[in-house]
């Protein structure tokens, strides 16, 4: 990714990025790294892991490699601390890890539809949750229980979707996990003002990774049909949309929102 706001913006930051192994999680730690971040790469394998840092180029600070379960609470705990150890502080966190399970309902098996929740909705929660356990909250104790109102950066970036609003067929795990995690956003925007850590969502519409691929074809095809732009977004589309969000400069004023980066698929 080319560079978008000036050079190394980010720099003496650090953010934790989940799903970066490939797809849109990449994307965005490639991004976040361009503008100078020690990004901390979450994932589930770690020679996975160690083959997407290496195809990271231009980064001012090497990616941390991190390999976690995000449905794990001993996983996230651990990863979290390690990030902590690493860097001594953690500024952004990107959840981005997710899984489908496609199928109706008729034939949707309840371990499915909690693995998929536990993925997305679970994921979201423990990360977020031991990054203010093991971090934000001991800085606002420390600071008397007041605002941290210390001019540092802090965010978090959830992923929704489209179908979250939309509805899709054979979806109904997903969509209510991407439904929570738009909830999620919105009470941790409220819990979290006193942190002064900016809790926003992105909600995209079709994006060429290779979780899309699983649709296959002729459903790629219907999807791009739907939008108004014509195209399936390329995951560099949605890091560019990530970095904004991580930036004071562009979003220092918005907590608790979805931003749809959608071609046009839907509109709220
Ligand atoms: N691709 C799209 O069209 C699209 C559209 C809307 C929303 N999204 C959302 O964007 C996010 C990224 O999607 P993508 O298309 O890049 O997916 P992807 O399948 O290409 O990549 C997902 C990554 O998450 C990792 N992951 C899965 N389960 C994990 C776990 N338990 N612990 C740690 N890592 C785990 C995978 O190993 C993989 O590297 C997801 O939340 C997805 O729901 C994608």
């Amino acid at each position: 990714m080319d560079p978008i706001l000036r050079e190394n913006a980010f720099l003496g930051e650090t953010h934790i990025v989940t799903g970066a192994a490939q797809g849109i999680g990449f994307a965005v730690a490639q991004g976040l790294a361009r503008h100078g971040a020690q990004v901390a790469m979450v994932d589930l394998d770690a020679s996975r892991l160690e083959e997407a840092r290496a195809k990271i180029e231009q980064a001012a600070v090497t990616p941390l490699v991190v390999p976690a379960n995000v449905t794990s609470e001993e996983d996230v705990t651990r990863a979290v601390g390690q990030v902590l150890e690493a860097s001594g502080c953690i500024n952004g966190i990107v959840n981005v890890a997710g899984i489908t399970r496609d199928t109706r309902i008729t034939k949707k098996s309840y371990a499915d539809f909690n693995l998929v929740l536990a993925t997305h909705l679970g994921g979201t929660f423990l990360f977020t949750r031991e990054v203010a356990v093991q971090h934000w909250h001991p800085l606002f104790k420390a600071n008397g229980n007041e605002p941290l109102d210390d001019g540092v950066n802090r965010f978090i970036v959830n992923f929704s979707s489209v179908s979250a609003r939309n509805g899709n067929v054979g979806q109904v795990d997903y969509t209510a996990a991407k439904g929570g995690i738009e909830a999620v956003t919105r009470t941790t925007a409220r819990e979290f003002s006193g942190y002064r850590v900016r809790v926003n969502a992105v909600a995209p519409g079709p994006v060429n990774t290779p979780m899309l691929a699983g649709v296959g074809e002729a459903g790629i095809e219907a999807m791009r049909r739907s939008t108004l732009l014509g195209k399936v977004a390329e995951p560099a589309e949605l890091a560019a949309a990530v970095v904004g969000l991580a930036c004071p400069m562009i979003s220092g004023y918005m907590t608790g929102q979805i931003l749809a980066v959608n071609g046009g698929m839907y509109m709220a």
